[in-house]
């Protein structure tokens, strides 16, 4: 006879339970209750099989089937009893059906393991994530196109190196986030549709000598097909290592976005307001309205690429097949998934919410030497300039300008003239930022013509 206190799922070949400091260790039930939806499905799944096939009675599937839902219901309304001896959910779930039905209960667990179920359960919740995700993407898209829209010719400075270079419009800049959120949405559904495949009939390793269907089952949890190898199907952790990966990229992405907001909201650059739905004050500075929100959102990065790096490290070299270690999937892929929804709702937030500043963004283009590039391409297109003759100079009407502390366009064509004789009055037509945004037809270009055509695009795509 076994010990009382050992395990009642397997606790047959024990003579004692665990030592607590095992218990510690071993139990995932803290976390993976998480994912009780989709191990009670999976088991539903499992069980309509098992009697489709003949493997258990209709009648045995039926109660099985039955409790589990009042399982369901108990942890939904927050009756259950979580058990650590019982380790994790998918053993919580099964000990309390079998208060529940009885002797029945213990036939789900026929042609099946722990390690099909766990790798079926943990793939439902993070395709779940990557519904989510999906729809998260799509908003901020969205809300980045009515941004685009609305400001699609409002000049602005664009910038390299943080340096003025040359005038952009606000709706270019938007859609270039666009562009930025477009590919994580793509990598996105790649990833999802590469991980639908289901695991579940794997068993522990090997497969089963039963007369299971795993394509019933895999239809059932609206997975593509099952898994083709038992071994890969129980060790594959792809499916969260990409969902990490494209997090991660996608954080990247909202950082730098974040970044460009709390830039951008500052007293010296006043390019945007950001609503007080999601700005901050100071407890001691009155006039403060700081961009928490677009701060947090650009921390975010950091916890989801740790939960990355922390995956691929717990997978580097793990034999096949199942091993305790990949039990440490869940909570960087819960943690990351969580921080991730909410960076993408937080953003999408800001956008709807805030409103660009026209007249500081237009005085901000024309500053900074912004047209230099237009002139030194007047320079070649009129004057037959080679454009290094042309960038030359170019450069001494900015040293000129620099000196006099004014602008370009406020050289007098004196001033030009004794940089170059043949420079013309024509020259004053490339010099405002608006002639500048306007010129840039090229495709993909910063003319409102080229954004707005981007814009319809991108709106009949999403
Ligand atoms: N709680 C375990 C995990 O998350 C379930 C699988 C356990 N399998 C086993 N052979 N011990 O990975």
């Amino acid at each position: 006879m076994t010990d009382q206190s050992s395990n009642q799922m397997w606790g047959g070949r024990f003579a004692a339970g665990p030592d607590a400091i095992m218990e510690a260790i071993n139990a995932s039930i803290g976390f993976d209750q998480r994912m009780a939806a989709q191990d009670i499905a999976g088991s539903r799944a499992h069980a309509a099989m098992l009697a489709a096939t003949g493997v258990i009675s209709d009648s045995d599937a039926q109660a099985i089937r039955e409790g589990l839902l009042t399982v369901l219901s108990e942890i939904q309304s927050g009756t259950f009893q979580f058990s650590t001896a019982l380790e994790d959910i998918h053993m919580n779930v099964e000990a309390r059906l079998k208060e529940i039905i009885g002797e029945p209960a213990g036939r789900l667990h026929t042609g099946r393991s722990r390690n099909d179920q766990v790798a079926t359960d943990f793939k439902l919740w993070v395709r779940d994530q990557f519904d989510a995700a999906e729809s998260g993407i799509l908003a901020l898209i969205r809300a980045l196109l009515a941004q685009a829209e609305a400001g699609a010719d409002w000049v602005m400075p664009g910038f390299t190196h943080l340096q003025t270079a040359q005038p952009v419009t606000w709706g270019h800049h938007m859609m270039a986030y666009v562009e930025m959120f477009g590919r994580d949405l793509s990598r996105v559904r790649d990833a999802r549709a590469r991980m639908n495949e289901s695991p579940l009939g794997a068993a522990a390793l090997a497969g089963t000598s039963f007369p299971i269907d795993r394509h019933m089952t895999a239809q059932a949890l609206g997975f593509d097909r099952p898994a083709a190898n038992s071994l890969d199907a129980v060790s594959d952790r792809d499916f969260a290592l990409e969902f990490l990966s494209t997090a991660s990229i996608c954080a990247v992405h909202l950082s730098r976005f974040a970044e460009e907001l709390v830039i951008w909201s500052s007293a010296q650059f006043r390019f945007v307001s950001l609503s007080d739905r999601f700005s901050t004050g100071s407890s001691i500075m009155p006039q403060k309205k700081n961009p928490d929100a677009a701060e947090l959102i650009r921390a975010k990065v950091g916890r989801i690429y740790g939960a990355n790096t922390a995956l691929m490290m717990v997978m580097k070299g793990l034999p096949l097949a199942y091993s305790k270690d990949m039990q440490e999937d869940k909570e960087q892929v819960f943690d990351a998934a969580d921080n991730w929804m909410l960076a993408l709702a937080a953003m999408e937030g800001m956008v709807k919410d805030m409103t660009a500043n026209r007249d500081s963004l237009a005085a901000a283009a024309g500053s900074g030497f912004s047209t230099a590039t237009d002139l030194a391409d007047w320079l070649v297109r009129v004057l037959g300039l080679p454009f290094r003759d042309a960038h030359h100079v170019t450069g001494s009407l900015v040293a000129m300008a620099e000196g006099k502390g004014c602008d370009l366009p406020d050289l007098t064509l004196d001033d030009m003239q004794s940089v170059h004789g043949e420079i013309s009055d024509d020259v004053y037509s490339v010099l405002g930022v608006d002639n500048s945004v306007n010129s840039r037809q090229s495709y993909g270009g910063t003319a409102p013509d080229q954004v707005r055509a981007q814009i319809e695009r991108w709106k009949a795509m999403v």
